[in-house]
C-alpha cells in the first residue's frame, strides 16, 4: 500500500486498531433532520471525541471549522430524497478533485444491494475506487437498506459487505445484527457498525456496539444515537469507552449515567 493511502487510513483508524466515526451526513436525503438542523452547533461539543467526521461537502464547507484536526470522510453519493421515488437510485455527487481540494482522509458512498439499483450503485463504488485509488484515498462503502430496515440479518449483510470489499472498499460500514461474526468473518476488510434509528434506551446501543466489537468490528459510524440523545457528550464518551477502552455495555451505561449527572469530570 502506498504511503498516502496508509497515512490516511492511520488518521482514521487509531493505533489500537479501533475507530469512532461520527456521521452527520443524514441531511443529504433527510433534509434538516431532528437535532441536525444546525450541524455546526450539534458537532461543536462532539468533535473532541470523534476519530473522524462523515459529512457532505456542503455541510463541511458551511458548518465545520477549517482549523479542525478531525479527519474528514466525505460523503460522495446522493441524488435521492426521503420524499422521492426510491432512495436506492443514487449516483456519485462529488469528484475526487473536490475530495482532494477538501483534504478528505477518505470518501464514502452507499450501495443498495438487492434493490432495483444494485448494479448502478455497485458500479458507482467501482468507479469511485478507480478514481480514489489514484490519489491514495480510501473508500468506505455503506451497505444501505433505504427504508427496508428488516433486511438487516447476517446472511444479507454478510453478502453486502463481501461484495463491497471485493469491489475495492477499504472499510465497510454495515448494520449490527445477530451473529455479527458471520458478517465480519466473510469480509476481508475492516467493518464498522452503523447505528440506525434512535433506540429506546442507551443500554441497547452499548449492548449492540459491545457485541459487534467482540465479534470483530473495528469501531462504529454512529450518528443519531449520539446527537439525538438528550446528553450527546456523555453518550459519545461512553461509546468511546466501549471502542477504545474495552468497556462492557454495563460499564458504558454507568459512564453515561455518571457523566450525565455530572458525577464524572466533564471535559
Ligand atoms: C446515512 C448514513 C449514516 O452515516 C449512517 O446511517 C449512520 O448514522 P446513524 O447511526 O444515524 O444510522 O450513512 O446515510
Amino acid at each position: 500500500m502506498d504511503w498516502g493511502m496508509k497515512n490516511r487510513l492511520s488518521q482514521l483508524i487509531k493505533p489500537d486498531g479501533k475507530c469512532m466515526f461520527l456521521p452527520i451526513d443524514h441531511g443529504y436525503f433527510l433534509g434538516p433532520t431532528s437535532k441536525l438542523e444546525k450541524p455546526g452547533k450539534t458537532i461543536k461539543p462532539l468533535l473532541p471525541f470523534c476519530d473522524a467526521l462523515f459529512v457532505t461537502r456542503g455541510v463541511l464547507r458551511s458548518c465545520v471549522p477549517q482549523d479542525t484536526n478531525v479527519p474528514i470522510i466525505l460523503r460522495v453519493s446522493g441524488g435521492t430524497s426521503i420524499v422521492g421515488k426510491d432512495l436506492a437510485n443514487e449516483g456519485l455527487t462529488t469528484s475526487i478533485k473536490e475530495a482532494v481540494r477538501l483534504n478528505a482522509a477518505a470518501v464514502g458512498l452507499s450501495v443498495f444491494i438487492g434493490s432495483e439499483y444494485e448494479r448502478q450503485t455497485l458500479l458507482n463504488l467501482s468507479q469511485l475506487v478507480n478514481d480514489a485509488e489514484e490519489y491514495g484515498i480510501p473508500v468506505m462503502a455503506v451497505t444501505a437498506v433505504g427504508k427496508e430496515l428488516e433486511k438487516r440479518d447476517a446472511r444479507y449483510l454478510g453478502l453486502c459487505c463481501r461484495i463491497a470489499a471485493e469491489l475495492g472498499a477499504k472499510v465497510v460500514k454495515t448494520y449490527w445484527c445477530e451473529d455479527f461474526d458471520k458478517v465480519v468473518n466473510g469480509c476481508p476488510v475492516p467493518v464498522v457498525i452503523a447505528g440506525g434509528p434512535k433506540t429506546e434506551t442507551e443500554l441497547q446501543v452499548f449492548e449492540f456496539v459491545y457485541d459487534g466489537m467482540q465479534k470483530g468490528a473495528i469501531g462504529v459510524n454512529l450518528g443519531r444515537n449520539i446527537w439525538q440523545n438528550a446528553h450527546p457528550v456523555p453518550m459519545i464518551r461512553a461509546l468511546r469507552a466501549v471502542i477504545h477502552e474495552k468497556a462492557t455495555a454495563k460499564e458504558a451505561d454507568d459512564i453515561y449515567n455518571s457523566l450525565k449527572s455530572g458525577k464524572k469530570d466533564k471535559k
